[in-house]
């Protein structure tokens, strides 16, 4: 499969982009605003795996280059820019396409982190309005620390959810995540629970900011 992480320049595409490169055989793509942007840190991916034993082909694109390569469409991006990217690449995805939002909105006051989701209810169902109509769209990935997947010398043992309206995507969703070595992917349904899951990010940075020892807080359900 082709995944292409759009904003995969940043923190979470950095993370996923390596495991996934590092932990499976699907072809990585990295897309940026600028495509000059993206090559060079798909170079950078390459050169981490590579000081790993691993030779790995990371290409990089412009964000529209990198959705129309794909199979899987990774949103990487800010809550807040999201919707135009979707935008920006709506006339090369379609119903072969899953797009996937690993965004959370969020505000930070003296208290700490919460939960502020677009007025439509999430950024799930933002992108779900944004994207045409016959793209299926995914959440996931929501709760994972970019620290703890950008580095591979953690293990990891972790959940997140997926939620969305299309059960196919979400199984290929689960299942794109799982292949990540110690992470489980459960189904948390429709993209109306789509709030609830990508609330449980701001919980678990709170939890890190109010627990010594706990930077890059992970969830584990039994
Ligand atoms: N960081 C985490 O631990 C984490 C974990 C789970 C989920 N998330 C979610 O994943 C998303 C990305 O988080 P992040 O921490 O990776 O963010 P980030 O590093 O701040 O940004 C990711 C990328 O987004 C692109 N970008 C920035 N401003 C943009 C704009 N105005 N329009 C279009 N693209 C823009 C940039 O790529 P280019 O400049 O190359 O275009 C940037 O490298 C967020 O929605 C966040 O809620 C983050």
């Amino acid at each position: 499969m082709r995944i292409a992480l759009l904003g995969g320049t940043g923190d979470i595409g950095e993370g996923l982009a390596l495991r996934w490169a590092y932990d499976t055989d699907h072809e990585v793509l990295i897309g940026s605003r600028d495509p000059e942007k993206a090559r060079a840190k798909a170079e950078e991916y390459e050169t981490e795996l590579d000081s790993r034993g691993l030779e790995r082909d990371v290409k990089g694109f412009d964000n529209e280059m990198a959705a129309d390569r794909a199979d899987v469409v990774v949103l990487a991006v800010p809550a807040y820019h999201i919707g135009d990217v979707v935008e920006g690449v709506a006339d090369v995805i379609d119903e072969d396409t899953v797009l996937v939002s690993p965004a959370v909105g969020m505000s930070r006051d003296d208290d700490g982190m919460h939960y502020n989701p677009p007025s439509i209810g999430s950024v799930t169902e933002l992108v779900q309005r944004r994207a045409p109509d016959d793209v299926p769209v995914v959440g996931a990935f929501h709760n994972l620390a970019a620290d703890r997947l950008a580095n591979l010398d953690v293990e990891f043992d972790l959940d997140t959810l997926a939620v969305g309206d299309d059960e196919d995507a979400r199984d290929l969703v689960a299942n794109l995540g799982a292949e990540i070595e110690g992470l489980r992917v459960l189904d948390a349904g429709p993209a109306a629970n789509a709030a609830e899951a990508e609330s449980v990010t701001p919980l678990v940075i709170n939890i890190a900011m109010n627990n010594a020892d706990m930077h890059d807080v992970g969830v584990r359900y039994l």
